[in-house]
């Protein structure tokens, strides 16, 4: 990796946390099948049993109310639990409803595309302009759904955290939810953890959907917590691993980069960086007036991201000029950079003309001072470019 070039994509990934970077440096790399009965297999097992525990700790939560269970990532987390109740759906022979809204990760707004059997509907959850939540429309909505067929299943995914905008829906705003029988939230947690001030206070929601590789943790490794009493029926069968909820040989090395991660995690100052934010805020609003663009910003936000479009420049040719300048951010979807695809975001926003005009600046959990006036002089100079030509 070139160091002089400015690495602003961390909601696409983050790099390696410090701890994981020391451990890896080490040489202490732990390959032993934790299902192994020898030295080497139980001491990938207690390591495994290390991070569970940490794990747990971490989100206030314990094994005599919660189930965890590691997988890939989120993507397959958001199939996993989407089967899981399909099935507890058709083995009761009852329907499904899956609840999400346009703007969510393709994570979850692909399980659309997906055909789990006649019993399962989809509902697409309403938002405001400001890509907020209509509450109470949606409870209305699904109150209806409710009372004309009182056997019906409902899986609501909520977006604590969204990928592009950062914007916060907070989980007390699914309170209300609590109202309507047999109604399972699975929230999408990927981008919380360092960002927002509460992130390890699960306090609504009953599964919660993690991937590692978002705070410093090696890549293909995520986990998620769900209230014990959520009915369980595994995407992925095999050796009946991690309590047959996942089967497969567990990824130890990602178990323990996750738990190495998630514990440099826990002095990060979520207010702090938030400043910074807003700092930077106002540097991207004053730099992008009088035509260049503008940022999206709308109440409540993650610490490290910004979302901002170039009025005359797509985000393809934008990204490109970026890059050439030393300064890696993405365009759309976290997971899909660099592609110039109209933003849902941004039609939601009732921005069609600069659709496909959205960029992304997202930081690390612990912006200095000293690290946004170096991202502002490069972006300045970027931006003199942009307003020139
Ligand atoms: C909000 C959100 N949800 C889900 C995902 C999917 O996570 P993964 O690609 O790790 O499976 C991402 C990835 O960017 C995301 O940002």
């Amino acid at each position: 990796m070139n160091l002089d070039r400015l690495y602003l994509d961390y909601n696409a990934t983050s790099p390696l946390s410090p701890s994981v970077i020391d451990w890896l440096k080490s040489g202490d790399f732990v390959f032993a099948n934790p299902s192994s009965q020898h030295t080497d297999g139980k001491s990938s097992r207690r390591q495994i049993n290390e991070a569970r525990d940490f794990i747990l700790r971490c989100f206030g939560r314990s094994l005599s109310d919660t189930r965890l269970f590691f997988h890939s990532g989120a993507t397959e987390a958001f199939h996993t639990i989407a089967h899981s109740f399909s099935e507890t759906a058709r083995l009761a022979g009852k329907e499904l409803l899956i609840c999400f809204s346009r703007i969510d990760h393709p994570a979850v707004t692909s399980l659309e595309g997906k055909y789990f059997g006649p019993h399962v509907k989809f509902l697409e959850l309403v938002r405001g302009r400001d890509l907020r939540y209509a509450h109470e429309t949606n409870l209305a909505n699904l109150r209806d759904r409710k009372e004309n067929s009182p056997e019906l299943l409902i899986l609501y995914h909520h977006l604590w955290v969204h990928n592009e905008t950062g914007q916060v829906s907070a989980l007390e705003e699914l309170r209300p939810l609590r109202a309507i029988p047999d109604l399972t939230v699975h929230v999408d947690a990927v981008q919380a953890p360092g960002k927002v001030a509460d992130w390890r206070n699960l306090s609504e929601g009953d599964v919660w959907s993690f991937s590692a590789h978002k705070f410093g943790a090696l890549k293909g490794v995520g986990f998620t917590l769900s209230r014990s009493s959520v009915p369980f029926h595994p995407l992925i069968l095999g050796g009946s691993q991690q309590s047959n909820q996942r089967s497969g040989t567990e990824n130890v090395m990602g178990v323990i980069s996750t738990h190495l991660a998630l514990r440099d995690l826990q002095v990060v100052n979520v207010q702090k960086t938030q400043e910074e934010r807003t700092a930077l805020l106002n540097f991207f609003a004053a730099e992008l007036a009088g035509g260049l663009g503008g940022v999206i910003d709308d109440g409540p936000a993650a610490s490290n991201t910004i979302y901002f479009y170039l009025s005359g420049v797509t985000s393809d040719v934008a990204l490109a000029v970026f890059d050439l300048a030393g300064i890696e951010i993405s365009a759309g979807s976290a997971c899909a950079s660099g592609t110039a695809r109209p933003s849902p975001v941004l039609l939601q926003r009732g921005l069609g003309a600069i659709s496909r005009n959205g960029l992304r600046v997202s930081w690390s959990f612990t912006l200095t001072g000293e690290e946004r006036v170096r991202i502002e002089d490069r972006f300045r100079a970027v931006f003199l470019r942009f307003r020139r030509a």
